[in-house]
């Protein structure tokens, strides 16, 4: 049918995408395939200080290395990440507020690795912020933990948060919208958050949170 190739993922150098195609060209050109698939991989920002080439960038990158390279074949892509990342969001609340002195704060929320388990898996970064204090200076640094009793249930190392954080407060994680809820899990027999979404002040839940009815809903004796 064709050639496919993923080169990666969180790409932030559109031009690589050229390489990929002048690499497939030769192949789909002298034996007339149909179709090329040039795969997902294109990077989202996740933390300050990271800049990633939006869609339409990436689109005109794509379609021009095709045209350099001749490709007659129908070109598709498999982005994932470039497309949900940004649109979500995940909210937690404070449980526990605990500082070490001369170590460090740690902020213990009611999710952790089961609804976000990338920082946990290969050290992804995120940022914070209050969602009752978007726009404040976060001039803190804590350490954002889940509460799924494990040392590496770690969301943010270093979590930059407004002063006065207190028990009971949201504090929410951006980009999360890829990810998070496709790689989260039931570790320790605790069900996932709902998924809600929102839209000019309109919230609909889409996926309601589990119960403990869903966790045993498997179990046969
Ligand atoms: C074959 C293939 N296509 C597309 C994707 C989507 O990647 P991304 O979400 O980085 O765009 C992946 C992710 O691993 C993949 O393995």
């Amino acid at each position: 049918m064709g050639l496919h190739a993923h080169i990666g993922s969180q790409v932030f150098v559109a031009g690589f995408f050229t390489q990929a195609v002048e690499a497939l060209a030769p192949f789909v050109n002298e034996l007339g395939l149909p179709e090329l698939s040039i795969g997902g991989g294109i990077g989202v920002a996740y933390v300050e200080g990271e800049e990633a080439p939006s869609i339409t960038e990436w689109g005109d990158v794509v379609r021009a290395a095709c045209a350099d390279a001749g490709i007659t074949a129908r070109v598709s892509a498999e982005p994932g990440r470039s497309i949900a990342a940004q649109a979500g969001l995940t909210v937690y609340r404070v449980g526990t507020i605990k500082d070490v002195p001369g170590i460090r704060t740690f902020v213990a929320c009611d999710g952790g690795f089961i609804d976000n388990p990338r920082p946990a898996l290969y050290g992804s970064g995120y940022e914070t912020f209050l969602p009752q204090a978007v726009a404040a200076d976060r001039t803190e640094t804590v350490r954002l933990v889940g509460k799924h009793c494990e040392s590496g249930d770690v969301l943010v190392p270093e979590a930059r948060v407004p002063a006065g954080l207190a028990v009971g407060d949201l504090i929410a994680t951006p980009v999360t919208g890829a990810y998070g809820r496709t790689m989260g899990s039931n570790y320790n027999s605790l069900g996932r958050p709902a998924v809600v979404f929102v839209r000019d002040g309109q919230a609909r839940v889409v996926i309601r949170r589990e119960t403990d009815q869903d966790l045993l809903a498997t179990d046969v004796g």
